[in-house]
């Protein structure tokens, strides 16, 4: 049986790559909705693109919805320099035929997770739908199988500040209330999505797929990688987000080490900073399993195998 899965996003280029490669995988997951937030650009660009990677993977029966467009308590912070004023540079925007749910995103996943179980978030943005959700019901965690989220780092430092990755800076009280929440969390930071560059070479095997979400995926990694490459000087993007996809299709693509991951939600120097205690030096509670290396050819051979389904 597919797993039940809502995954909640901020699309982002790495975020629709993530969609496509949920979507490719009807076998192991059953979407039964993807919502959105505001992250890496404002939330009515984010439920644009969401519906926008629907369209393109042939899945206009897809619920998307639309969250919350602020974090739970900080101000709004976003990453256009890094993904483009669309926040999906590298295809051409269109109007979606994806229609958007006028059910507000944190009702959808309160109600979902009332009526259905079990079920597995995977939120590859800031956690403020999820997190929301968890406040303001929190008998619904007992239908959550499992959390798989993209966010924090270690040994990586941070990507947004010196301290800490974007999606837990972004809304640094809405990880602390995930990891935390009681529920199954495997973390995928930095430290392995930092191995999983969008080379050239990478690039070239998912173009030459021949489809439109392979042309679609090309063009977007074609874009993503500029920022990253100039910075760290490296080759090709890190592709953040479609490793929690990748996690639950092939978990042996990654280890993983249960411990704690705790959140700095005061010090406005390292606000965000996930301080993960990873050779258990305090007696904190082991909240997380966090991830700490990945396969990344195997990673990049599914990512392949994946997309040449919607050629099919
Ligand atoms: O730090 C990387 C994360 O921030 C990714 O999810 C990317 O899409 C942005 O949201
Ligand atoms: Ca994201």
């Amino acid at each position: 049986m597919p797993r039940k899965v809502i995954i909640d996003c901020d699309p982002g280029q790495d975020d629709a790559v993530a969609l496509f490669l949920a979507m490719a995988s009807p076998g192991e997951l059953d979407i039964l909705g993807v919502t959105t937030v505001a992250g890496n650009v404002p939330l009515a660009l984010t439920q644009r693109n969401a519906r926008m990677m629907c369209d393109i993977a042939g899945r206009r029966d897809m619920r998307v919805f639309a969250g919350c467009e602020r974090p739970l308590r900080r101000a709004p912070i976003t990453a256009e320099y890094i993904h483009g004023a669309t926040g999906i540079d590298g295809v051409d925007v269109f109007e979606p035929d994806t229609p958007l749910e006028a059910q507000h995103a944190v009702d959808f996943i309160v109600d979902t997770l009332r009526n259905e179980v079990p079920v597995t978030l995977i939120p590859t943005g800031p956690m403020t739908n999820f997190a929301a959700a968890i406040e303001r019901e929190p008998s619904v965690l007992d239908n959550v199988e499992q959390i798989v989220s993209m966010g924090g780092a270690m040994r990586e430092g941070g990507n947004r500040s010196p301290s800490a990755e974007f999606n837990v800076l972004a809304d640094p009280h809405a990880a602390e209330i995930v990891y935390n929440c009681g529920r199954p969390v495997t973390a995928l930071g930095l430290d392995v999505t930092h191995q999983v560059l969008s080379t050239r070479e990478r690039v070239a095997r998912i173009r030459e797929l021949g489809n439109d979400v392979a042309a679609a995926t090309a063009g977007m990694l074609s874009f993503f990688h500029r920022y990253d490459t100039r910075k760290y000087g490296s080759e090709g993007a890190p592709l953040h987000d479609p490793c929690t996809v990748a996690w639950l299709l092939e978990p042996d693509l990654f280890q993983t080490k249960r411990c704690n991951v705790s959140v700095e939600t005061d010090s406005e120097l390292t606000m965000g900073h996930t301080a993960v205690d990873f050779w258990h030096v305090t007696d904190r509670p082991h909240n997380v399993d966090w991830a700490y290396t990945i396969d990344a050819d195997g990673f990049y051979d599914l990512l392949v195998e994946r997309i040449a389904r919607f050629g099919d």
